[in-house]
């Protein structure tokens, strides 16, 4: 595998992301986060909303400036169907529940109550979390596991019946036995952090979008789960992968989805 292509320069405007884009066939982009918030402005007449909770203070979901990417991406991208690998207590399903069209359908998968092989998780020490991704992982399963889906409790009922919470481990989700294939239109893959699992949900994730969508992941860069980096890294080989400032989000744009968001504000 070839070493990825790293543009020098961080992307600053949407017509400097666009000429970017046009000439490089792979490699790692960065973007600063107000080249989205430059799209949005020019997408909608006045102020765009963003609907949202206070985070969480304990580890595992995104940050505010993530879920200002994730809001101005769907409101950009405007999708009918998204899935999310990783529900954890449901900060980001219930973002993304309430800041996309009421037609739009939000799939989301975690491991639900099994949680008995997690035991151990309840013990660890926070260097322990933030030294080790493995206990961290097992610490989110664990906490998912015993907390539930926390920030979907006060979801109003439109919203409610928007939403399909699978339970089970994403790596067994049998996309096309599902009718899953290509009729996603945005993927969030922020599930298990381990390379067998990312790897498990990025193929499932390219089979969900077909020919036309976004794949955003979370964790990129992260200090603490280093295989979605070096995951990432490689995949950049055959990709162009979009790294926004200051996050750990990381995109794909796929085919008609990636012409669309492209040409927002380019010119
Ligand atoms: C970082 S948390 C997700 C955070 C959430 N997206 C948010 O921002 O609010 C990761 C979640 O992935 C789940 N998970 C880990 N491995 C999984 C697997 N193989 N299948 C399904 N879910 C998994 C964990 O149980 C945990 O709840």
């Amino acid at each position: 595998m070839s070493a990825p292509v790293q543009p020098q320069s961080v992307i600053e405007t949407p017509a400097a992301l666009k000429a970017c884009l046009e000439g490089l066939g792979r490699g790692i982009v960065t973007v600063k986060p107000r080249v989205f918030f430059n799209k949005i402005e020019h997408r909608f007449a006045g102020p765009a909303p963003m609907n949202l909770y206070i985070p969480s203070s304990g580890i595992g979901s995104i940050t505010l400036l993530e879920a200002a990417i994730l809001v101005s991406l769907l409101k950009l991208m405007q999708p009918r169907k998204v899935f999310e690998f990783g529900t954890f207590l449901g900060y980001s399903s219930s973002l993304m529940l309430r800041n996309t069209e009421p037609g739009c359908e939000v799939h989301t998968i975690d491991l639900g109550e099994a949680i008995g092989q997690y035991e151990d998780a309840k013990g660890y020490s926070d260097a322990e979390l933030h030294a080790d991704d493995r206990k961290n992982d097992d610490y989110l399963r664990y906490t998912q596991g015993t907390r539930g889906t926390y920030y979907l409790g006060n979801l109003d009922t439109a919203d409610r019946q928007r939403l399909t919470l699978l339970r089970g481990n994403s790596t067994k989700l049998d996309v096309a036995g599902k009718g899953y294939a290509g009729i996603f239109d945005l993927a969030f893959i922020d599930g298990g952090h381990d390379t067998a699992t990312i790897t498990s949900d990025t193929v499932k994730a390219l089979e969900m979008i077909g020919d036309s969508g976004v794949i955003v992941w979370h964790d990129y860069n992260s200090t603490i789960h280093s295989d979605v980096t070096d995951f990432l890294r490689g995949f950049s080989a055959d990709h162009v992968v979009l790294h926004v400032q200051s996050t750990m989000l990381a995109l794909l744009l796929v085919g008609e989805a990636s012409t669309r968001f492209l040409q927002i504000a380019a010119e």
